[in-house]
């Protein structure tokens, strides 16, 4: 064995290399100039003494140490080049899933994405949209109010709005139906409840109906600093407690237009719902949102199957994302 592979055995067995590291923090500079005094060292195992790292390096010693610890990082290299590039090639396959596909993307904005800041911000999603609201948005603005709740859930975090793209034609199918008195299922901050109020004619009601009082109440606010309280009215409770109530409770006669935007399970029994309280007139357009995601297979069975409706399907993405997603018309006959 030649002396220098003799003096680094020495200095690993006598000197734990990542102890050294932590003891001594050392300086980078430093710590390449020990690398070379440690190469030099094992080749030549005469104390060298140098000006610069004399006081870092208590000993030769502890420079072969270093160098033996470089020596094994380096040996580590392609194992964690190989690790390195698996580990982006999983953020890329995972980045790419929450862009285009449903139950990713929804789980990861629902549960992961949501839970993790709630519990570093300490308040809720829908508080936060709030905040942003009463910072960017104009008082009485209608307008403004939606734009800030689009550029929120765009650049900073994705929320159940029915978003943009799907939010232009939800406008322009309720324009189309030219309708007196309108009913939504699910609130949420109030975001589509905002875009049709700005749509509906002048005498024209909306009544949107809410479960969560949590929701409800930053609804009310949003709809406060928008100033449309006069044409929108929050019904809060279960849409299957309020739909029987809508013709004695709330004086509706008939429905001209629903947008169906509230847990998908409820689509079917909440428009049977929506039948059997006399709710509904030949001509009343009901409007679905999440069809394809996360998606109503029932409901899309139910109407399309069902001669009493006249379905067209809108085809478009899940609010702030590529997933597809779409909307269904159903036009009831009679
Ligand atoms: C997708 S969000 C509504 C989004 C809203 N329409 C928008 O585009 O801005 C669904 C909302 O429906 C509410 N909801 C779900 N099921 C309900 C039910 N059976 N009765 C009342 N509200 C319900 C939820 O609490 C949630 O706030």
């Amino acid at each position: 064995m030649g002396v220098g592979r003799a003096l680094n055995n020495y200095a690993v067995q006598h000197t734990n290399p990542s102890c050294l590291l932590r003891r001594e923090r050392i300086e980078p500079a430093i710590f390449a100039r020990s690398f070379w005094l440690g190469t030099n060292c094992i080749k030549n195992p005469q104390p060298l003494l140098d000006r610069k790292t004399s006081e870092s390096l208590t000993s030769v010693t502890e420079a072969a140490a270093i160098h033996n610890l470089v020596t094994e990082m380096v040996a580590y290299l392609p194992t964690l080049g190989v690790l390195a590039a698996s580990l982006f090639l999983v953020f890329l396959l995972l980045r790419r899933m929450v862009r285009t596909h449903s139950a990713t993307a929804i789980f990861w904005h629902t549960v992961l994405q949501e839970k993790m800041t709630n519990l570093v911000k300490g308040k809720s999603r829908e508080s936060r949209i709030l905040d942003f609201v009463l910072q960017n948005g104009v008082r009485g603005d209608a307008k403004s109010v939606v734009d800030s709740i689009d550029k929120y859930c765009r650049e900073q975090e994705w929320a159940m709005n029915v978003g943009d793209e799907k939010g232009a034609i939800l406008d322009k199918v309720l324009e189309e139906a030219n309708a007196s008195t309108v009913l939504e299922l699910g609130t949420y901050c109030g975001y589509s409840a905002l875009r049709m109020a700005q749509v509906l004619k002048p005498g024209a009601r909306l009544l949107t109906i809410e479960f969560n009082p949590a929701n409800a109440n930053i609804a009310k606010q949003v709809f406060h600093f928008a100033g449309v309280e006069d044409k929108v009215s929050i019904l809060e409770g279960s849409t299957e407690d309020i739909i029987p109530q809508l013709k004695k409770k709330h004086d509706v006669d008939t429905l001209d237009f629903v947008f169906l935007d509230h847990w998908k399970d409820r689509y079917v029994p909440d428009t049977k719902l929506l039948e059997e309280c006399g709710l509904l007139r030949k001509g009343t357009v009901l409007l679905a949102d999440n069809v394809i995601s996360p998606g109503a297979p029932e409901f899309l069975q139910y109407v399309r199957g069902s001669s009493r409706y006249d379905c067209t399907h809108y085809p478009s993405h899940l609010e702030y994302s590529e997933v597809e997603d779409g909307l269904e018309k159903a036009v009831f006959k009679s």
